[in-house]
């Protein structure tokens, strides 16, 4: 089972890429085969046109999609499982990682009648946090973060969804030191689990 990780993070100096280097150190222990997109490097257009706004305002499937669109729904359906790799920005994924599900979640293709994605065996989603789970858990705000990226964004779209959260990575915190080595353990075991 091929896993499409689509990744993104705007800097190379940071933790977010030490997990998705430890999660793929850990896909290769088991022999996986992967693809990635990375959003930032790759420059992935997160605004939508509005030839693509009307599109899916008015679900026409008949319409094209662009090529860049075209080439990451491509990646989803020659792959088994789709993996997000990012930081948590303002409770939820960055901005560029936003704009990837406005612009490749099309109709016709992720939601409508006869959708042409097809159900993955699974969705995962490796994201860090700058916050405490303590914290997420007390305000809601992990609770939002699950149903969003979860219950919305994956749906049925996996049969198996996860969300595994890195907690205490803000660059003030003591925790960001201390729980590094475990978390990139968690991230290779995710990998070599998948
Ligand atoms: C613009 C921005 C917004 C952020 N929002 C949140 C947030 O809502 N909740 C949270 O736990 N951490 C938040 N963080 C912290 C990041 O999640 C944290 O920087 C990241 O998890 C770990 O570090 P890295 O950037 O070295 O990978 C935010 C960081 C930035 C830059």
């Amino acid at each position: 089972m091929q896993a499409f990780i689509v990744y993104a993070h705007p800097s190379e100096n940071s933790f977010t890429r030490q997990i998705r280097d430890s999660f793929i150190m850990g896909l290769e222990s088991s022999g996986r085969r992967y693809i990635v997109s990375d959003l930032y490097k790759m420059q992935f257009k997160t605004d939508m046109s509005e030839a693509e706004y009307l599109r899916e305002a008015c679900y026409r499937r008949d319409a094209p999609v662009p090529d860049d669109v075209a080439a990451e729904q491509a990646k989803i359906n020659s792959s088994g499982a789709i993996v997000f790799i990012y930081p948590v920005f303002w409770s939820d994924v960055p901005a560029k990682l936003a704009g990837w599900f406005d612009r490749v979640w099309t109709y016709g293709f992720a939601y409508g009648e006869n959708r042409t994605m097809k159900q993955l065996e699974k969705g995962l989603c490796l994201c860090s946090a700058g916050n405490t789970m303590e914290y997420l858990h007390k305000t809601g705000l992990l609770e939002s973060m699950q149903r969003v990226m979860l219950k919305d964004r994956l749906f049925d779209r996996a049969k198996v969804k996860e969300m595994i959260v890195l907690d205490g990575t803000s660059r003030e915190l003591e925790s960001r030191k201390a729980n590094w080595d475990s978390h990139l353990r968690r991230a290779f075991e995710a990998g070599a689990a998948l």
